[in-house]
């Protein structure tokens, strides 16, 4: 299966005595275009988990694969690991972590700008995807003047934007109310959609975990999964 493919995936922490085994065997599969949840308790491996697929941590045994090909399989598979977050991962997180002193165009535009795309190209596919997240209008303004949820929106165009074939998003609502929690769902289910993206969702959020077709639980270290509500979007 092309999308995010996890199997028998061990993280631990330290060593000896000390030693954290926070991953005992994980597994887990997300196809193109499907955004799951994933839940558990504080302490239960969730951010150790997107942090491994996101080639921000090592894992410590298992495979990893994205888009069909081996990324880790008891090492890494991939020489150039910056390369791989770049092109092929976007985050998203709790803060949305806009460099206060640019723009909010610029914001979304840094990435693929740093990565040598043309100024001009970056910016038009930065003020094409916020249009899409209905922040168009804000395209010129500072952080500071947009509101928690709109700066969420920026955040997601920003994930978005080097169109990466997965998608990492750690609490990405926590900060906001029940109805731009919701809308911020409703947009990664779209994106997810409309550019064929694996999105694996982190969250302790009750307002939104009913909207997941499939769910993931993370408990002591293990995986378990389970058909979610899906309920309607709207
Ligand atoms: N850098 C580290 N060194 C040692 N232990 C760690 C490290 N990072 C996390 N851990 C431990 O690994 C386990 C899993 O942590 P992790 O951050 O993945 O949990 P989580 O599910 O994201 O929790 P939360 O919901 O609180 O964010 C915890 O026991 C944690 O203390
Ligand atoms: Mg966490």
């Amino acid at each position: 299966m092309e999308g995010i493919r996890i199997e028998g995936l061990r993280k631990r922490y330290g060593s000896g005595d000390t030693a954290v085994d926070a991953l005992k065997g994980v597994d887990m599969a997300v196809a193109p275009g499907e955004v799951v949840g994933l839940i558990g308790p504080s302490g239960s491996g969730k951010s150790t988990l997107l942090k491994c697929l996101g080639a921000v941590i090592e894992p410590s045994a298992g495979r990893m694969t994205l888009g069909g090909e081996a990324i880790y399989d008891e090492g890494w598979k991939i020489r150039d690991l910056r390369a791989l977050r770049r092109d092929r991962i976007g985050f998203v997180f709790q803060a949305p972590y806009l460099i206060p002193f640019l723009d909010v165009t610029d914001n979304v535009a840094l990435l693929p700008m740093l990565a040598g795309r043309p100024n001009a190209e970056a910016r038009k596919r930065a003020r094409e995807l916020l249009e899409a997240l209905d922040v168009g209008h804000r395209a010129r303004a500072m952080p500071s003047q947009l509101s928690g949820g709109e700066q969420q929106r920026v955040a997601i165009a920003r994930a978005l934007v080097s169109r990466p074939p997965v998608i990492l998003a750690d609490e990405p609502t926590a900060p906001l109310d029940s109805e731009r929690a919701l809308g911020v769902i409703r947009i990664l289910d779209r994106m997810a959609q409309e550019y064929d993206t694996a999105i694996i969702v982190v969250t302790h959020d009750e307002k939104i975990i009913p909207t997941f077709r499939r769910l993931y639980h993370i408990r002591d270290g293990r995986t378990y999964e389970e058909a979610g509500e899906g309920r309607a979007l709207g």
